[in-house]
């Protein structure tokens, strides 16, 4: 897998705004590019922020969640669609956006996920990462998670994170799986992807650090 990181020039005042920020970047360089398709899955949507904002980029946005309860009634022009994730078929999109959903997946449910991803499509992550550096231990260890237990599995190596009982959290799994930096990379490579870009420097959150990849398992990126 080809491997490259772009450092866009984004200052924003908080992580929210950041998120948006560097996503509308995103979506501005795969605009440009005339062989990316419009028709864009937004899983994991929640509030469906994300789907929205590309709307303003000439996507057609399907926004997928298990929960209703943070949908909007004005959506606009979002589809959105009830369903787990995993069943979802991808098979017809064009763009992949999986932001703030795939560490709340077991290790087995991403690589599921991963593998789902049509090969003509563009995926665009934002996900927990398991920077040792970058862990925020007290708010980490209010929620009972040892971050010093990296452990390995498969090829892969992670720490496992005890999933919440809250809208934002997994489905049905008790525990999720974050990976250390290479292991993501693992994933993506094992997965078929052909080129991933990794965009800006990790960024942190509520428990650690976390990063945007921009990544296909088939052609180049032109316009990133
Ligand atoms: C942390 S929120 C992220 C929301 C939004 N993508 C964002 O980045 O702001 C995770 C979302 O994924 C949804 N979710 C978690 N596991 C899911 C699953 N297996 N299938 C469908 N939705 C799921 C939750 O309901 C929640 O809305």
């Amino acid at each position: 897998m080809k491997e490259r990181s772009v450092f866009p020039n984004i200052n924003a005042p908080s992580e929210g705004r950041h998120r948006t920020e560097t996503f509308r970047w995103i979506m501005e360089s795969l605009k440009r590019d005339p062989t990316i398709g419009k028709k864009l899955a937004d899983l994991g949507a929640g509030p469906c922020l994300f789907a929205q904002i590309a709307c303003e980029y000439g996507f057609e946005p399907t926004a997928v969640d298990g929960r209703i309860a943070r949908v909007p009634e004005n959506l606009g022009s979002v589809t959105f669609i009830q369903s787990n994730v995993m069943d979802f078929n991808q098979s017809t999109f064009d763009v992949s956006v999986i932001l703030g959903l795939l560490y709340h997946l077991t290790l087995e449910d991403q690589i599921k996920l991963m593998g789902k991803v049509p090969k003509t499509a563009v995926l665009v992550l934002d996900t927990q990462v398991h920077h040792s550096s970058l862990v925020q231990h007290d708010a980490s260890a209010a929620r009972g998670f040892d971050t010093g237990n990296v452990v390995k599995k498969k090829n892969y190596e992670g720490v496992i994170f005890p999933e919440g009982d809250n809208p934002m959290a997994s489905i049905e799994n008790p525990t999720s799986w974050w990976h250390t930096p290479n292991s993501l990379r693992t994933l993506l490579r094992e997965a078929g992807f052909v080129e991933a870009i990794t965009v800006g420097e990790p960024y942190v959150s509520k428990y650690g650090g976390r990063e945007w990849i921009v990544a296909r398992k088939a052609g180049t990126f032109s316009t990133i």
